[in-house]
């Protein structure tokens, strides 16, 4: 039986955290055991925010080198730069036409960044139908996405329902797939809210290339409770900076949380943190080495970028050139 396909997109902005690792990389990885996946570095997306030439070049090799050591295997799955696939930017369009005005205003990442943005640019504003041209153009079955990109994906699926409408079964209907505890990694000061790379706050990230003092210290200082007794469990409405530790310890160890509240049932937070401390540690470092080791080859790094694109655009102009035919625009 042929696979199925799985499509999904990451940002070459910054320095990677855990938060990017839990929620999207590590699943990407496994994934690849089961489905065909097709994964985007999305520099066109990243271009909402004015970028530097050389911190973009450099970004991009960063990704791309962390993927690898994440366990995307350029074999089996294809990786590639979205800029280097012009049929992103020309489904793009198309998929433009067949937009409301309405429903794209009404996406709430938008009118967040429209707070938080002083260059409020129309890429911004297009850039959920960029991303449901990502999509399409691969007949992706699923996509695996944190929560803040659930909207995006249902927006994806209504485009390709009333294009499919007019057409006919032009585009297949995506799914999400949303991971089961990690899909969110919180801030660590801030549990309510989404690590998220562009914090100002540094204290409430892990970065990917944090060392182990200052492992120590964000751990040290991450918010639990004051319950007393202390108590080890995932209750996320009730104790989410313990629920959030908890669920960093489990995806870095790959301990249930049951066995890791089992396992800390008579402990205190400190000895808690303490383990969160070595296992994160070892953790980073394992995954370091591999970094650095691909980071170094920007031969071999070109060489995925180029063969990734060639694959890419292959299926690519499958489905756009189903989408010129039944419009008419290949005469
Ligand atoms: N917008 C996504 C993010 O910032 C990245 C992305 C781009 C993506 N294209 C995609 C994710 C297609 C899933 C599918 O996280």
């Amino acid at each position: 039986m042929k696979k199925k396909i799985v499509f999904s997109g990451i940002q070459p902005t910054g320095l990677l955290t855990l938060g990017n690792y839990i929620g999207a990389l590590k699943q990407w990885k496994k994934l690849q055991k089961k489905y065909f996946c097709i994964y985007c570095i999305a520099d066109l997306h990243s271009l909402t925010i004015h970028q530097k030439k050389n911190i973009l070049n450099k970004n991009i090799l960063d990704v791309l080198a962390m993927c690898l050591a994440c366990g995307i295997n350029p074999e089996k799955s294809i990786i590639f730069i979205q800029s280097h696939v012009p049929q992103h930017s020309q489904l793009n369009w198309i998929l433009n036409c067949f937009t409301n005005f309405g429903e794209i205003k009404r996406m709430t990442q938008f009118k967040e960044k429209i707070f938080l943005n002083k260059n409020i640019n129309v890429g911004l504003f297009n850039y959920p139908i960029l991303m449901a041209a990502d999509i399409l153009l691969y007949q992706t079955n699923k996509v695996p996405v944190g929560k803040d990109q659930i909207q995006h994906i249902e927006l994806a699926r209504d485009i390709a329902y009333r294009f499919n409408k007019i057409y006919g079964n032009i585009f297949t209907i995506p799914e999400k797939i949303l991971n089961y505890n990690g899909s969110c990694i919180m801030s660590l000061i801030n549990p309510n809210k989404k690590m998220s790379k562009s914090d100002t706050n540094n204290n409430n990230i892990i970065s990917l290339f944090d060392n182990d003092s200052i492992i120590k210290q964000k751990i040290k200082n991450a918010v639990t409770d004051s319950n007393y007794p202390p108590i080890i469990k995932y209750d996320f409405k009730n104790k989410p900076g313990i629920s959030n530790l908890l669920v960093i310890l489990s995806n870095i160890t790959e301990f249930s949380i049951e066995k890791l509240e089992k396992d800390f049932q008579n402990k205190n937070y400190n000895s808690f943190k303490e383990s969160i401390v070595i296992n994160l540690c070892l953790f980073l470092n394992k995954l370091r080495k591999k970094y650095f080791f691909y980071r170094k080859n920007e031969k071999y790094l070109k060489s995925i970028i180029t063969n990734g694109a060639e694959k890419a655009k292959k299926y690519a102009n499958i489905t756009l050139k189903k989408v010129y035919n039944v419009i008419g625009l290949d005469i």
